[in-house]
C-alpha cells in the first residue's frame, strides 16, 4: 500500500470516528421529558376545560437557551409561547420568549391564530431552536407562534405555553410540528413518542408522568401492546366499536371514534353521549350547576359502581370506578363526580388523561407516516 493510501486511509477512520462520536453527543436518539401535574380542585365543567390540570415540562427555545414549560397536548398540533410584547393578563403571568435575545431567532410574515376548548390565542409565526428531552433532541429551525394575545383562560395555565403533538393537518400555524420536524431530521430511534402517566396524582407527586420521545418504556406497562389504526391522521382517532357499563351494552350512542388527547383531563362527549353513558351507571344524578354527573351515594358509594368500558376495534378498555369518578378537590375530597362529561363534539370522544392514566400509549406514525397507529397497553 502506498504512503499517501495509508494516510488518507487512517484519516478516513479519524474522521469517521470523529462523525460517529458528533452523532452519538449531538443527536439523542430517544429522549425522556418528566412530566409535572397540578392537582385539579374544582368540579365544575369549565374548570375542567381549562388546561390548568394538564401535564408540562420542560422545554429550551433560542440561543442563548430561554426556559419554558410547555403542556403536552397529542389534542393540537402547534407549539406556541409568549411573546414579550405580548400585553395579555395570561402572558405576564407566565414566562415570555425574547426575540432579540436570541442569535437563531428568524421571523416570517404568518400570522395564526387557534381557538381550543375554552381560550384562543393569536399572534405571529418565527423560527428559532428547540430543544426537549433528556438526554436532550435538538431541532435546529423549529416554526412555532409567538403569542400576542391569549385569553384569560389561559391565566390559570400551569405551563407557559403549549407544545402540540398532533399531525401537521391539525396545525393551524402552517409549519411542521416538533416531533414531525424531529422525524424529518431524523434524529429518533423510531417514528413514534409514548406517554406514561402517574396513577398516584396526590399533589407534589413527580415524575406526574413521562413523554418518550423515541421509543417505548418496557418498565411502564404489563402485558401487550395492542395497536390501532388512526383514521384520518388528524387527530390520534381510534374507531370506537361500542361502551359498555358492567358488560352490558349502553345503546343509542351518536359517537364511533375515540380521539387520545393528553391536553384533556377528563373525558368529554357530546351532551347526548355524556347523558346516555352516565344514566346508564346505577345512581349518577346530573348536577346543573357544575354540568358533571354526581355519585348520588357519595364517595362511600364508589366501589359498589360497575366497571366502565371502552371498546376500540374489537379490543375492551376498561376503567375501574375509581379511574372513571373523581373525588374533588383532589387535596382534600368532598364530592364525587363522574369524568364523563357532555360539552363535546358528536364527532369522537374525548378520552383525556383520565383514560391514559390508566393506558400507556404508544403514538406511532408507521413508516414515512403511512400507517400511523396507537398502541395500548395496561399502565404499571
Ligand atoms: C434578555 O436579555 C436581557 C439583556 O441581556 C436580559 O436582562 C434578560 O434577562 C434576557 N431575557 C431572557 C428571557 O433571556
Ligand atoms: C354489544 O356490542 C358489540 C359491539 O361492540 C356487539 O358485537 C354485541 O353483539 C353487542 N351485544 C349485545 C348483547 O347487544
Ligand atoms: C343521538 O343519540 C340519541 C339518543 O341519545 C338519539 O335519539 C339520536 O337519534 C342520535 N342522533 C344521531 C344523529 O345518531
Ligand atoms: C352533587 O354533590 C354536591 C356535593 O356533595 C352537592 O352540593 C350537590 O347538591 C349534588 N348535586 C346533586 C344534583 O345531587
Amino acid at each position: 500500500m502506498r504512503l499517501s493510501a495509508i494516510v488518507s486511509k487512517v484519516i478516513l477512520v479519524a474522521w469517521t470516528t470523529i462523525l460517529f462520536l458528533d452523532h452519538s453527543t449531538v443527536q439523542a436518539a430517544k429522549g425522556t421529558v418528566l412530566l409535572h401535574r397540578v392537582a385539579n380542585t374544582a368540579a365544575s365543567r369549565t374548570n375542567a376545560q381549562k388546561r390548568n390540570v394538564a401535564y408540562f415540562g420542560d422545554i429550551n427555545v433560542g440561543t442563548p437557551a430561554q426556559h419554558f414549560t410547555a403542556c403536552f397536548d397529542t389534542g393540537s398540533a402547534d407549539l406556541w409561547l409568549p411573546s414579550d410584547s405580548c400585553m395579555s393578563a395570561s402572558c405576564s403571568l407566565h414566562q415570555q420568549y425574547v426575540q432579540r435575545n436570541s442569535s437563531t431567532f428568524a421571523a416570517t410574515d404568518g400570522l395564526f391564530f387557534i381557538a381550543y376548548g375554552t381560550g384562543a390565542v393569536e399572534g405571529t409565526t418565527v423560527y428559532d431552536s428547540l430543544q426537549v428531552a433528556a438526554p436532550p433532541i435538538t431541532i435546529q429551525r423549529q416554526g412555532f407562534g409567538l403569542a400576542e394575545q391569549a385569553s384569560d383562560a389561559f391565566t390559570v395555565a400551569s405551563c407557559d405555553g403549549l407544545f402540540g403533538l398532533g399531525f401537521p393537518a391539525l396545525s393551524k400555524q402552517g409549519v411542521l410540528p416538533p416531533f414531525i420536524n424531529m422525524l424529518q431530521e431524523d434524529l429518533l430511534d423510531a417514528p413514534e413518542f409514548s406517554i406514561w402517566l402517574n396513577k398516584d396524582t396526590r399533589a407534589g407527586t413527580f415524575p406526574a408522568g413521562e413523554l418518550l420521545f423515541g421509543g417505548i418504556n418496557p418498565a411502564r406497562y404489563s402485558g401487550n401492546l395492542r395497536y390501532h389504526p388512526v383514521i384520518g391522521a388528524k387527530y390520534w382517532r381510534l374507531e370506537l366499536n361500542g361502551v359498555k357499563v358492567a358488560q352490558r351494552n349502553v345503546t343509542q350512542l351518536n359517537t364511533s371514534s375515540v380521539i387520545l388527547d393528553s391536553g384533556a383531563s377528563l373525558i368529554f362527549a357530546s351532551d347526548e353521549d355524556a347523558a346516555t353513558i352516565n344514566e346508564a351507571i346505577p345512581g349518577m344524578v346530573y348536577w346543573d350547576d357544575a354540568g358533571v354527573y354526581n355519585v348520588s351515594g357519595g364517595c362511600a358509594a364508589v366501589p359498589t359502581l360497575p366497571p366502565l368500558t371502552f371498546t376500540i376495534d374489537s379490543t375492551d378498555y376498561t376503567l375501574t370506578p375509581q379511574q372513571y369518578i373523581l373525588q374533588l378537590p383532589e387535596d382534600a375530597p368532598e364530592y364525587c363526580v363522574s369524568a364523563v362529561i357532555g360539552g363535546g363534539t358528536q364527532q369522537y370522544l374525548v378520552l383525556g388523561d383520565a383514560f391514559l392514566r390508566v393506558f400507556y400509549s404508544v403514538f406511532s406514525i408507521g413508516n414515512a407516516g403511512q400507517n400511523p397507529s396507537v398502541g395500548l397497553a395496561l399502565s404499571t
